[in-house]
Order: C-alpha cells, then structure tokens, then sequence
C-alpha cells in the first residue's frame, strides 16, 4: 500500500535502530526520505534500503541539540527536497546513573539531545508547517518519561518534558492542521538496550505483561500510523508501545 505516496518524511537519528525502522516503515509506504543522523555516513544504509524500494531518500548530517547545526540542517532540507509533511523527532541517547553521582554534563547531554533537539528541529520547520497547512509530527518519547525509573532522572525528565511538548505543539499548530503526536516506546531490543545486563533484561521482562522486549518494527507500525492521512482527527496523544507496561 502505498498511503504515504507524495510525501517527505523527515527522521531524526534515523542512521539505525528505532530511527532506521521508522523510515523504512514510512518509505514501504510511499514517503520519500530525508534520514538525519549525527554524521552524513550513518546514514548510508538507510538511505540505500529506501532507495531499494523505490524511493528518493536523502542523508543530512547534524547535531539536533546544536541550533546551528540543525538550522543548516533544515535549509539544505527546505532547497532539497524542498517541503517536509511528516517530522520524526527519534534522536536521543542515555547518560544512566543514580541522580547522588549523576555529573551535570550527563544530564545536559541528555536533556540536550532528547528534548532541546525535537525544539530546535520542529522549532526550524514550523513556518513551513504552518503556511503548508498540513503535517504531521511524531516525537519520540519513552514510558520512563511516564513511570520515572531509578537510574534514569536525566533521561525520564527530557521524555516527560517530550512529551509536554508534543500536547503545547499539538494546541498551537492545531488550526493549521498539522498534527503533533507522540509514540512512548517500553523496553525495545536496540543498540540503546544491548547495554543492559542479561540480569537487567529479564528483571524488565517480568514487568511486562506480554513477557518480551519489542521490536524496533513495533514502534515504526504506530509512528506509520500517526503519520497516516486517515489519522487527521488525532493530535496530542501519547501512545505507548510497551507490551503493556503502562495501563
Ligand atoms: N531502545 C529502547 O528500548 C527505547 C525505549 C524507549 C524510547 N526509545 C527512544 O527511541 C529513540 C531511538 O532509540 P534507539 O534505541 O534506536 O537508539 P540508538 O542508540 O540505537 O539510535 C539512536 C540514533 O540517534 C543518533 N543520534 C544520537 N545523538 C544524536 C544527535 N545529537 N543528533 C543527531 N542524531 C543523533 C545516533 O547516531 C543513532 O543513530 C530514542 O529517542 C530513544 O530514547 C528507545
């Protein structure tokens, strides 16, 4: 099917992982890609799998928590391809550690890439969001930014402040009709969750109620459906992609 035919989607961290899915998933559906990762080569692969099935996809090279950066990043998108009608906000990282010895340059980076970045990204493509009158956002937030979760005070605080974003864009960019959604993912098997212990893993496992790790495909299904045309009449939602953690 191809429901997204005609459209520029733009994914931030979109060199592998969650991100890469999640443009694989919009291009199986027609979209047109631009994947943005810290460096232009990240993105090789991704943009050659979309190019596989058809369609034009392009590699950007910035730093979502560096205004500079991202500015460029978003004029060379706005010469080439031009228009941008679906926005993914995936790029962030974690800084783990007890909030007693937590350094302030972990929490920085944290809130730098995670929150500041879905800013300065969307903050740089809203005029054309606005005078297009149409678009779509999705953020990628967390369920930690729902739950909290020991360990995590940097990382729960940029996904909880993600997601109060999302609700204040999704009111102000509503008479425009663009969209602003967010996707709150449990624990999904990825390089970010490769760093944790097989002791860790299986202690998560227990608190989810369909008992395994979700899939990067998992959380692109439900961006893919927030992107659709036929989603028009959602805006300021979170939804989670958890196997039931939060219920
Ligand atoms: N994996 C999980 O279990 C999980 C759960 C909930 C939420 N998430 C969220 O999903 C998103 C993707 O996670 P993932 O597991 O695929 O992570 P990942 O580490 O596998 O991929 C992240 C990508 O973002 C890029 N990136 C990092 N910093 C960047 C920056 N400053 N500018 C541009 N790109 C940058 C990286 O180069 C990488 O390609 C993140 O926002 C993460 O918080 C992940």
């Amino acid at each position: 099917m191809n429901e997204l035919a005609n459209q520029i989607a733009v994914v931030t961290g979109a060199g592998r992982g969650i991100g890469q899915a999640i443009a694989l998933k919009l291009a199986a559906s027609g979209a047109d890609i631009v994947a943005v990762d810290l460096k232009t080569e990240f993105c090789a692969e991704t943009v050659q799998k979309a190019q596989a099935v058809g369609r034009k996809a392009w590699a950007v090279g910035a730093n979502v928590a560096e205004a500079a950066s991202t500015d460029a990043a978003v004029e060379q998108i706005l010469k080439d391809p031009g228009r941008v009608d679906i926005l993914v906000n995936n790029a962030g990282i974690t800084r783990d550690g007890l909030l007693m010895r937590m350094s302030e340059a972990d929490w920085d980076a944290v809130l730098d890439i995670n929150l500041k970045g879905a800013f300065l990204f969307t903050k740089a493509l809203t005029r054309a969001f606005l005078k297009q009158r149409s678009g779509r956002i999705i953020n990628i937030a967390s369920v930690i930014g729902l739950m909290g979760n020991a360990g995590q005070c940097n990382y729960a605080a940029s996904k909880a402040g993600l997601i109060g974003f999302t609700k204040s864009c999704a009111k102000e960019f509503a008479s425009r009709g663009v969209t602003v959604n967010a996707i709150a993912p449990g624990f999904i098997q990825t390089a970010m969750t490769d760093k944790l212990t097989q002791e860790q893993k299986d202690a998560i496992t227990r608190q989810i109620p369909l008992a395994t790790l979700g899939t990067a495909d998992d959380v692109a299904n439900a961006v893919w459906f927030f992107a659709l045309p036929a989603s028009r009449y959602i805006t300021g939602q979170v939804l989670p992609v958890d196997g039931g953690m939060v219920m």
